[in-house]
């Protein structure tokens, strides 16, 4: 079997379901499009990062990122380092001729995501962006009724993604706190998510009007200069219209990414803290719950009889097969996993919520 060398930056908490997700290919999606063979994974501290190395089963390690892209051994570079980190280390893995995966969101804003996009798709390498959820058995379950017709018209869509862990004044300011680390706060780290699926289900968004909110804007005596939350108002190219929202200061909520879809003949609704379910209403009163784990539904073919439910981190052994698949076979990375230009598109919009909560007026979205 034809095996890729996996070079990795980061080894923290998307490293290590990165990590997971390729050992995890090479024995449950059999035969594997690809062997992922974990080779080299970059940190900054030496002794955190040859640490991980060893338990994640990579060969090496390094704390310069600078030799994962010019190593040989290494076909696909997967950055897991946090948004600032995203730019410079992808496009030289691209120009160093290696397959590229970036976390989301893609840059630091849309001028830096296009930069991305437009160099790393001039070398011609294959090319993702970490938009995982596209990846939940019933996200894809839900795309697929969408493009049956049996939702009809779409009229609404509406999606928020709520977390509490920043409700406690006290909780330490980290680099997703950061303007200079993070760009933005809930935006790019729970927002670009549901603008994402919103684009994936729905299509193109056109025009925003949105707020934001900082609610602690100091932690542990240092500046906190990003977002808390937003709130918006959407409308789609199609023609339906919807809302959009994330926060971090929603006690109870844990990771409640929830969206709901009313068409002109039925209904979909779905919530991530149930992630192995769907909800459709055909019209009539109430919803039907679905348990997407039959061995037709998507995916399920990797994992368990019908019932024994999959989780979150089983996306990213979905995302990562589809891109080994696509870089074996030279198939296309999306329409199902976005790629570096489906996350420039998420930054056009996470741009316009910026301008919009700025201006107050409502933005209308052009991409480039
Ligand atoms: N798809 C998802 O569901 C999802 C979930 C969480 C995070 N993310 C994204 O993944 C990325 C990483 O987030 P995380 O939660 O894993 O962050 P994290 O803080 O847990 O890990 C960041 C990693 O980057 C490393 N790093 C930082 N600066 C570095 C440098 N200069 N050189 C080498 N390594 C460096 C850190 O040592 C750490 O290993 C972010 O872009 C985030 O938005 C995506």
């Amino acid at each position: 079997m034809a095996e890729i060398g996996v070079g990795m930056l980061g080894y923290a908490f998307m490293g290590k379901a990165h990590s997971h997700a390729f050992k995890s290919i090479g024995h449950m999606t059999w035969p594997p499009p690809l062997e992922p063979r974990l080779v080299s994974i970059a940190g900054r501290s030496e002794a955190a990062v040859s640490e991980a190395a060893g338990r994640y089963g990579f060969e090496s390690w390094t704390t310069d990122w600078r030799e994962v892209v010019a190593d040989d051994r290494i076909g696909l570079f997967d950055n897991c380092g946090p948004n600032s980190l995203h730019a410079e280390p992808t496009i030289a893995a691209a120009e160093a001729g290696k397959h590229v995966i970036c976390e989301k969101p893609l840059g630091m804003n849309a001028d830096e995501s296009y930069e991305i996009w437009q160099r790393v798709a001039a070398t011609g390498v294959k090319h993702a962006c970490g938009f995982n959820y596209r990846f939940v058995p019933a996200v894809r379950r839900a795309r697929e009724i969408l493009e049956s017709g049996a939702i009809g018209e779409i009229r609404h869509f509406r999606g928020r993604y709520l977390q509490d862990w920043l409700s406690d004044p006290a909780a330490p300011k980290t680099w997703r706190l950061d303007s200079a680390e993070a760009g933005t706060g809930a935006i790019g780290d729970l927002g670009t998510h549901v603008i994402d699926l919103a684009r994936y289900l729905v299509g193109e968004i056109e025009t925003i009007s949105a707020l934001t909110r900082t609610f602690v804007d100091e932690r542990g005596g240092q500046k906190v200069d990003v977002d808390d939350a937003f709130e918006s108002v959407v409308s789609f190219a199609g023609g339906a219209v919807g809302t959009i929202e994330a926060t971090r200061f929603a006690l109870g909520r844990r990771n409640a990414f929830q969206w709901e879809i009313n068409g002109s003949k039925g209904s979909l609704a779905f919530d991530m803290e149930q992630l192995n379910e769907l909800h459709f209403s055909r019209g009539g009163p109430g919803f039907e719950r679905i348990l997407v784990t039959e061995p037709t539904d998507p995916f399920i073919e990797f994992w368990w009889p019908p019932g024994h439910i999959v989780g979150w981190g089983d996306t990213f052994v979905h995302e990562l097969h589809h891109l080994l698949r696509a870089i074996a076979d030279d198939s296309s990375v999306g329409p199902h996993c976005a790629t570096l230009e489906d996350g420039y598109r998420a930054s056009e919009v996470a741009d316009a919520i910026l301008r919009s909560a700025a201006s107050g007026s409502r933005e209308t979205i052009s991409y480039r």
